[in-house]
């Protein structure tokens, strides 16, 4: 627990509770500003000491906080999260209680729309079995039929989700020549800016009907927790490519998996699950799939903006 002990801080005097360290020199920073922080694993004895005088908690997304969790915090102002989706959290709760939420909103978008494109690639250019091939030393040359893809351009790509992450992956695809259509919560009448005049917001069903990609973007909510149900996800186009970058909760893995044995989906780009990162086995054994362990944020600059916009949000939250 790194920054315990260090200024002879007890467990009683805690202000700042954090599950983790972050990449970068952001927490560190933080604990010079506020000698009460403490670093401690979620759940352990000395975390669940913390609670009782801690202002602030850091946490991860593979931590959920319950309503529970909060009774025990009396003192509690503030919880970062080093993420930008929400959905760990007790929300409603929060609200209730004046805690306020410090996420990482905006410093990731590029990067996961990068991976999303990654994925997307990966799949229809067979880039795993192509991969596979030239390292079992099996390869005998070109050949004219040899891993045989799906072109991409001037197909459609459909996207749940409006937000930053939507569009900037809207701007991706287009860029390699797809047609793009969204579906968002806002309904029909809020226009969305996708930077380029390139995207027509569908409903829900006719969107699906329409994508020959489809990626998800969109946070798990209420609203959108199986909301790709195996009806939904009945009416992609046959060989449709499915692509996960948000929130395994969203669609009905068992439904994408039976489809994807059947055919009916062409393939399947996950980076995210709904039980991470206990997989269902049989995603292991899956024919057309890229399987990467939640990776959409995952470079190094990206994980250092995320740490510096959340330990500044804690510590205006403090300060204030
Ligand atoms: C997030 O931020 O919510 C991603 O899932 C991980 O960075």
């Amino acid at each position: 627990f790194h920054h315990m002990n260090k200024k002879g801080t007890s467990l009683m005097n805690i202000r700042v509770l954090a599950t983790s360290t972050l990449v970068g020199p952001y927490i560190d920073e933080l604990g010079l500003r506020f000698p009460e922080l403490c670093v401690a694993p979620c759940r352990s004895s000395a975390w669940k000491a913390g609670l009782a005088s801690a202002e602030a908690l850091i946490v991860l997304l593979s931590e959920p906080l319950t309503e529970a969790d909060l009774d025990l915090c009396p003192n509690l102002r503030v919880i970062g999260t080093y993420s930008v989706g929400i959905n760990h959290l007790p929300i409603t709760s929060c609200q209730s209680r004046g805690i306020r939420i410090v996420n990482t909103q905006g410093v990731l978008t590029d990067a996961t729309a990068d991976l999303a494109l990654t994925l997307l690639l990966s799949l229809t250019r067979r880039v795993r079995e192509g991969e596979a091939l030239v390292r079992s030393g099996h390869w005998k040359g070109w050949a004219p039929d040899l891993l045989l893809g799906t072109g991409l351009t001037g197909k459609t790509c459909g996207i749940l989700g409006s937000g930053p992450i939507g569009r900037a992956f809207a701007r991706r695809v287009w860029a390699i020549g797809m047609k793009v259509i969204f579906w968002n919560r806002e309904g029909n009448q809020k226009p969305v800016d996708f930077g380029v005049d390139i995207a027509a917001r569908l409903p829900l069903d006719e969107l699906l009907r329409q994508s020959d990609v489809l990626s998800l973007h969109c946070p798990l909510t209420d609203t959108t927790r199986g909301l790709l149900n195996r009806e939904k996800l009945d009416l992609l186009p046959h060989g449709a490519f499915l692509i996960n970058t948000a929130r395994g909760g969203i669609l009905d893995e068992q439904a994408v998996m039976e489809l994807l044995h059947q055919g009916k989906i062409g393939g399947v780009g996950l980076d995210v699950y709904e039980n991470e990162p206990d997989l269902d086995p049989q995603w292991l054994v899956a024919p057309r799939t890229v399987l990467l362990p939640h990776l959409g944020s995952a470079t190094l600059e990206t994980r250092e903006a995320m740490a510096k916009l959340l330990c500044d949000g804690i510590a205006e939250s403090l300060l204030t």
